[in-house]
């Protein structure tokens, strides 16, 4: 892969949430002391990634653009593009069209997020040509998520959105590299009864073709999707805990982007954040020797 490209799929209804979410986007809602995004963007930006996608709804586009801008600040470019109905996640591969042209993409869900140390590392490790890949979570409640059945040698074998058996204890959480295939894929895929064009449906096609490949994230990764109002409160306290133990801040986009080299000192010293008056701005002051 040249320069990998990034996806973060931020529309949807977020019913689960009514009334939070009738007039604001599920992911600007904080996790603890940032806007959700900021947690499936960190999770790419720790995966090298510079060129990232956002797709939001109509109605949400100022507020991401006015939140994050082009990137610029965070040393990546960001690019927009709305989704003007939630008809599914697999879509975000051909609204994406423009942007990905014959390059693969990691699209992660904005409502997912993901904490581990050396995250960042095995995700920018991932070999990947062409197929797709996806990573693998041991969960206690399979039949919530796509599930997977997995053969001796521990290789995919089916995938089953939300079964009532479960096949394993393994799902699959909302982070996927696929291909430039993906959206012609998607383009010959029907719509299941919900309506929704599915990424499991997607997933289903590659491992047709034996190019489904996969990773199991360790137990020291951290997978929590923030769905619903319960979840968004423990993922928020799950984060202030951390924090609060070790003095560091999980998802501080300008912090990665230092370590990484894409932005300088000087250049942090003059973006906004620098002269916030919150903890997430004294964090960041403290980021200069
Ligand atoms: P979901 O949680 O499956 O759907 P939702 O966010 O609309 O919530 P609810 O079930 O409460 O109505 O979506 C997972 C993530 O994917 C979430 O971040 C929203 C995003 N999404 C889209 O952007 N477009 C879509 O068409 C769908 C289905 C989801």
């Amino acid at each position: 892969m040249a320069e990998r490209k990034g996806i973060i799929l931020a529309g949807g209804r977020a019913t689960r949430m009514y009334p939070i979410t009738t007039v604001v986007s599920k992911q600007l809602l904080p996790i603890f002391d940032k806007p959700m995004i900021y947690y499936p963007l960190s999770v790419l930006m720790l995966a090298g990634i510079r060129e990232v996608l956002i797709i939001v709804n109509p109605e949400d586009h100022n507020s991401f653009q006015e939140l994050l801008g082009d990137g610029s600040n965070f040393g990546i470019q960001i690019t927009y593009k709305i989704q003007l109905e939630p008809k599914g996640i697999a879509e975000a591969f051909v609204i994406a069209e423009d942007f990905l042209k014959n390059d693969a993409s990691f699209l992660i869900l904005g409502d997912n997020l993901f904490i581990g140390s050396g995250l960042g590392r095995n995700l920018s490790q991932v070999e990947f040509k062409y197929g797709s890949h996806i990573f693998l979570y041991e969960v206690d409640n399979p039949s919530d998520y796509g599930n997977v059945e997995m053969n001796n040698q521990g290789q995919i074998i089916g995938i089953y959105e939300k079964p009532l058996t479960p096949k394993s204890k393994y799902v699959v959480p909302g982070l996927y590299i696929c291909d430039a295939t993906a959206r012609e894929r998607v383009k010959n895929l029907k719509p299941s009864a919900r309506g929704e064009l599915e990424i499991t449906d997607l997933l289903k096609t590659y491992l047709e073709e034996n190019l489904l490949t996969s990773t199991i994230l360790t137990r020291g990764t951290v997978w929590l999707d923030t769905g619903s109002a319960r979840n968004l409160y423990t993922a928020s306290e799950y984060v202030r805990v951390i924090q609060e133990r070790q003095g560091t801040q999980i998802a501080c986009l300008e912090e990665i982007a230092l370590l990484n080299g894409w932005i300088t000192e000087s250049k942090l010293k003059n973006l906004p954040s620098f002269s916030f008056k919150s903890p997430y701005g004294d964090y960041i002051r403290n980021l200069v020797s």
